[in-house]
């Protein structure tokens, strides 16, 4: 396995006027190649500030990040190799493009900031990966405004993908869309990985989406990995408590089982978390043990660990 991303214990403080917030309290994981990793939570868990400590947009407090084996240092040559290696696709399409500048100009400004290829090279270049995102030619002389919702998401991920970076980090690429028109941005998304070999941790409030894209998912709450598995394995086990709350939050009855009734109890907040298991506020499972000590992740078999104490007895059949 070539991993194209590794972290090691990331943390990411924000000290504010009430206190200590870790937005990321300690995050290890690490993304081989052509792999696609859902990263799932309820709003205000570390997603997104994990998504940017990954891009760089934010600076960890502690811990590493390696790209393709590189740690981002700081100075100019070392920034602009990181703008190369990973590109983002976030959540606004409108607002994430330059309103004055065509479609075509737009897919082919990072070939031109980064001097890659001639002028005619850079617009053939914006014309193959227009095609491929499923825009037609004539979308290039159009304007961001021009476009719907959907269309603009697809020239976000052409303008991502025309240095050809070894990760492609989306946050909740498809959350702006209508539900028809996320379907079609996850297809081609998932067709994108196909052909392209893309390298992604997904970010998405939906376990529904992750579980659509993503070959592995890893289940965020409180700025710590609660749950981290093949998709299949944690959609099915649903071994942390922390995952059934969030199968009991997709609107589809259908999938929702008998998790519905755990959605009850405090959320706490990141200012300040319960001691022991963030989660033991809303948890039907907790007992004493819960409030004293961190469950740590712990192998469950078949590549799926859990940060439970319980998740043997909450899902019998593990290892
Ligand atoms: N600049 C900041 N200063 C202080 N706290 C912040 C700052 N940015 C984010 N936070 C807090 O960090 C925590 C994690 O935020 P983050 O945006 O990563 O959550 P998220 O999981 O992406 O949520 P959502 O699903 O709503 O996008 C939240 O409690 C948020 O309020
Ligand atoms: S450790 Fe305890 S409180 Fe936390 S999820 Fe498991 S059973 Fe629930
Ligand atoms: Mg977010």
């Amino acid at each position: 396995m070539t991993e194209v991303l590794r972290i090691d214990a990331l943390e990411l403080h924000h000290v504010t006027a009430r206190g200590r917030l870790r937005a990321v309290d300690g995050v290890t994981l690490a993304i081989a190649r052509g792999e696609t990793l859902g990263l799932v939570g309820e709003s205000g868990r570390g997603k997104s500030t994990l998504a940017r400590c990954i891009v760089g947009i934010s600076r960890p407090t502690a811990g590493r990040l390696a790209i393709a084996g590189v740690a981002p240092g700081p100075g100019r040559a070392s920034r602009l190799a990181r703008a190369r290696a990973v590109q983002k696709v976030f959540q606004d399409p409108g607002g994430a493009l330059n309103p004055c500048l065509t479609v075509g100009r737009i897919i082919e400004e990072l070939l031109r900031v980064h001097g890659v290829g001639s002028r005619a090279g850079r617009r053939e270049a914006a014309l193959d990966l227009a095609r491929r995102v499923g825009l037609a030619d004539f979308h290039l002389a159009r304007l961001p405004h021009e476009l719907s919702g959907g269309q603009r998401q697809r020239v976000s991920i052409a303008r991502a993908l025309v240095l050809r970076p070894a990760l492609l980090v989306c946050d909740e690429a498809v959350s702006a869309l209508d539900v028809s028109v996320q379907a079609q941005v996850l297809n081609l998304l998932v067709a994108l990985q196909r052909d392209l070999g893309l390298t992604c941790p997904f970010v998405s409030h939906d376990l529904a989406v992750v579980r659509y894209i993503g070959h592995r998912i890893a289940v965020m709450d409180l700025g710590r990995i609660v749950e981290i598995g093949p998709a299949t394995a944690v959609w099915e086990r649903r071994a942390h408590p922390c995952t059934r709350a969030l199968v009991a939050a997709i609107p589809d009855a259908a999938a929702r089982h008998d998790d519905a009734a755990l959605l009850e109890g405090d959320v706490p907040s990141p200012l300040d978390p319960p001691s022991g298991c963030g989660f033991r506020t809303r948890c039907p499972f907790a007992r004493d043990r819960c409030a004293k000590g961190r469950p740590l992740l712990r192998e469950q078999g078949g590549g799926l660990a859990v940060a439970c104490h319980f998740a043997e007895e909450i899902a019998p059949g593990a290892s």
